[in-house]
């Protein structure tokens, strides 16, 4: 049942998240995916004791950041610790993130930062939440300048990043990137800023912040067209309002290096 594994998520990420944070001093050296892409062994204890804990509760596959896996009708998607980077460096912003979906359907998202100890959750249906109090995108309420984060990897040339800034700021929008696009999603969702755009993710870090952001009312692109579960997507979500302003912005960019 969707509510078990709703209960079930929110104990593995505190879990989860609890590990990471002992793990945090005294880390080795990270395995370096790419010049800014690193891997620890946090990374990899925190992945494994979810998968341990997803296989003896459920017979669900599991699709993870390091050890991949199988999609299937009953799937997690899991990022054992998103914004690896921010970790290494001691910084508060990094979490765990959890999507299960059942059918291709995203049915539930979990996203847990233990330093400052935010729980997101989002149910199908249900609405989105942090630390138990529901939670609304934006709607622009601030009346200021809108914010959207931008998260960027080398999946993407860097001239397509920086065309999307050039945008941006051409459009009189404000951007910022702090490393975690589960958290950048999160925080679309609790109205903290406006928009999360990024011109390819990968799944085990927008899954769950996908639903986060449509359960809180705003707009997310499909990102799960054209196999994006196994092969990331560009993501792109916003309050609503930002819809008309943002979307044209991409036109043409998150095609560029394919
Ligand atoms: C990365 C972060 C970053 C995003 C990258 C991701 P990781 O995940 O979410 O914000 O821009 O696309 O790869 O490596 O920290 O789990």
């Amino acid at each position: 049942m969707i509510a078990d594994r709703l209960a079930f998520a929110v104990a593995l990420a505190v879990e989860a998240g609890a590990l990471a944070l002992r793990m945090q001093s005294g880390l080795g050296p990270a395995d370096a995916k790419s010049p800014i892409d690193f891997c620890t062994e946090a990374d990899r204890a925190v992945e494994r004791l979810i998968r341990e804990r997803v296989t003896e509760r459920f017979a669900d596959s599991m699709i993870g950041e390091e050890d991949g896996g199988e999609a299937s009708d009953s799937v997690w998607v899991v990022d054992p610790i998103d914004g690896t980077t921010g970790y290494i460096h001691g910084t508060p912003r990094w979490c765990v993130s959890l999507g299960y979906m059942r059918a291709g359907i995203i049915e539930l998202g979990v996203i847990y930062a233990p330093v400052d100890d935010r729980l997101f959750t989002a149910r199908r249906g249900q609405g989105a939440f942090l630390n138990g109090r529901r939670i609304q995108v934006s709607h622009l309420r601030h009346q200021a300048v809108p914010v959207v984060e931008t998260g960027w990897s080398e999946r993407r040339p860097f001239a397509a990043y920086c065309a999307l800034l050039t945008r941006l700021n051409a459009g009189r929008i404000e951007f910022r990137r702090h490393g975690s696009g589960a958290l950048g999603l999160a925080e679309v969702a609790a109205g903290l800023n406006d928009a999360y755009v990024e011109l390819h993710i990968n799944a085990w870090d927008c899954l769950a912040g996908i639903l986060l952001v449509q359960e809180a009312g705003g707009h997310v692109n499909d990102f799960l067209a054209d196999d994006g579960l196994v092969k990331g997507n560009l993501i792109f979500a916003c309050t609503p309002e930002l819809v008309e302003r943002i979307g044209p912005m991409l036109d043409g960019l998150h095609e560029v290096g394919r």
